[in-house]
């Protein structure tokens, strides 16, 4: 479903839909009929969050409704979260809101309703229909809530499809096309010149016989400030040789998550013509057990020059991304941003729903966290401790790519990718996890586009 069919002219024949905070009911019920007033009364409406409560019409049909945004001070202050759940909880039909919402609100009510139509329907033999339309507020910035929505859809779509359907050629495939669509180049090292120019990723990918691959995308105006995105692509992380428990690889499809959130940001910065330079480098592998696979003691030979001893072949991200940040770096640009599915030690300090962020720089670490509290979109700083350094030290090569410490996994991951991160001052990294694991209105269990409307809203506030 494509977000404009989403979105109706006014025809007149719309329902009327009411967004009341907890706080604004009494001001707003005093000014409605009794019916409404009783109606409301009779089925105990308080403006909880999430509450939708029809009106019903004289003749049976249904009038409009009322939706609930709970404990905000007023409905002008609300966030896509608070409307994301409306498309299905409201009966089928076309609504059009009936108070005006300031600019800010008003973009958040399109794009949480259109990201809360999102369904994952490619895998169902009869997909449901949406049902549900609305008459875009006419004080919403369109282009960015359609284009955040769309980019959310394709995050989301490809974390969600299957390993078998989305190795590293299928990934690269995306990219090739959200790069035709938007005029952009796109390049694809693969075979021996990923062998001998990209080493880490060759070494990852080697145990799958779907061939790991460098997928390089270049759009915008040259003269623009250059934004360079790096995603983690490890289409499935079985642990490789030092093989994952069940329960552990059973969500590794997943291990794809920065890539897909790198694509979905590129998708929106592309799809709103924003002034920048643009340059995303996903490295796009399989951690397969083979005996092609690298191995635990192996020492390989990054881009960089830096030897690495692998103590563990399930710290196979850090890798990939050492090989693609070294070329990232080289380049020196404005802003360099990596996000990736890092560790499980994000998740055990900060849950599924808080990415963790690190960056040299503090003043852009707290610029995004104040970008991210704005559109909803949370993360957490965490620490670059240089006093955790020598979980790397190797015994044999530069480094190692595991220390042997079960203790600040997610900090050890990101000091080693620091190591690869010389030239560049304006690097951010995300931990995230990319996935849903509770149902919440408009947000089903499956994967998630984190951060991406974060790292927008700061690098627009940063490079116009
Ligand atoms: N893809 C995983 C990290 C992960 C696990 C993310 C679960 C989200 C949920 C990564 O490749 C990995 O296996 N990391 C290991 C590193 C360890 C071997 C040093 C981890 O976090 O346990
Ligand atoms: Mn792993
Ligand atoms: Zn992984």
């Amino acid at each position: 479903m494509t977000p404009d069919t989403l979105l109706h002219e006014d025809s007149g024949d719309s329902r009327p839909l009411w967004l009341i905070a907890e706080s604004e009911l009494p001001a707003w019920l005093a000014q409605q009929p009794p019916a409404v007033t009783a109606w409301l009364r009779a089925n105990g409406f308080q403006g909880e969050r999430h509450r939708v409560l029809v009106l019903p019409g004289a003749d049976g049909t249904v009038a409009g409704a009322v939706a609930g945004l709970g404990s905000l001070r007023k409905a002008d202050e609300l966030k896509l979260w608070h409307v994301a759940g409306l498309p299905d909880r409201l009966p089928a039909g076309t609504y059009k809101l009936a108070l005006p919402l300031a600019a800010s609100a008003a973009t958040q009510f399109v794009l949480g309703w259109l990201v809360g139509t999102y369904r994952i329907s490619r895998y169902r033999s009869a997909p449901q229909q949406n049902r549900t339309f609305l008459v875009a507020p006419s004080a919403a910035d369109l282009a960015y809530a359609e284009g955040a929505a769309a980019a959310t859809a394709l995050a989301r779509d490809l974390i969600n499809m299957p390993p078998n359907d989305m190795g590293p050629a299928e990934l690269a495939q995306a990219a090739v096309e959200l790069a035709e669509r938007f005029r952009a180049r796109c390049t694809i090292v693969s075979g021996e010149a990923l062998q001998s120019q990209y080493p880490l990723i060759h070494a990852v990918g080697a145990g799958s016989p779907r061939a790991p691959r460098l997928i390089d995308l270049r759009w915008g105006d040259p003269q623009a400030r250059k934004i360079t995105l790096v995603g983690k692509g490890v289409c499935f992380d079985s642990g490789g040789l030092d093989i994952k428990p069940s329960a552990a690889m059973l969500l590794m499809k997943k291990d794809m998550g920065g890539a897909a959130c790198a694509l979905g940001l590129a998708h929106l910065l592309m799809s709103v013509s924003a002034p920048v330079q643009l340059r995303v480098l996903i490295p796009a592998v399989e951690n397969s057990v083979d005996g092609l696979a690298y191995r635990p003691g192996d020492i390989l030979r990054s881009r960089k020059g830096l030897t690495v001893e692998i103590t563990n072949t399930d710290a196979e991200g850090r890798l990939v991304l050492a090989d693609a940040l070294t070329e990232a770096d080289a380049e020196r640009p404005d802003l360099l941003i990596n996000l990736a599915t890092l560790t499980g030690a994000a998740r055990t300090a900060l849950g599924a729903e808080l990415p963790a962020v690190y960056s040299p720089d503090e003043a852009l670490l707290n610029a995004l966290r104040a970008a991210g509290d704005e559109e909803a979109d949370p993360i957490w700083p965490m620490p670059l401790w240089a006093g955790y350094e020598d979980e790397l030290s190797s015994k044999i090569a530069d480094i190692v790519n595991a220390s042997a410490s079960p203790f600040a996994g997610s900090i050890v991951a990101a000091l080693f990718l620091k190591r690869f991160v010389t030239a560049t001052p304006a690097w951010l990294h995300l931990d995230i996890y990319g996935w849903n694991a509770k149902e919440r209105p408009g947000r089903p269990v499956g994967g998630e586009a984190q951060a991406l409307r974060a790292l927008y809203r700061l690098i627009r506030a940063r490079c116009g």
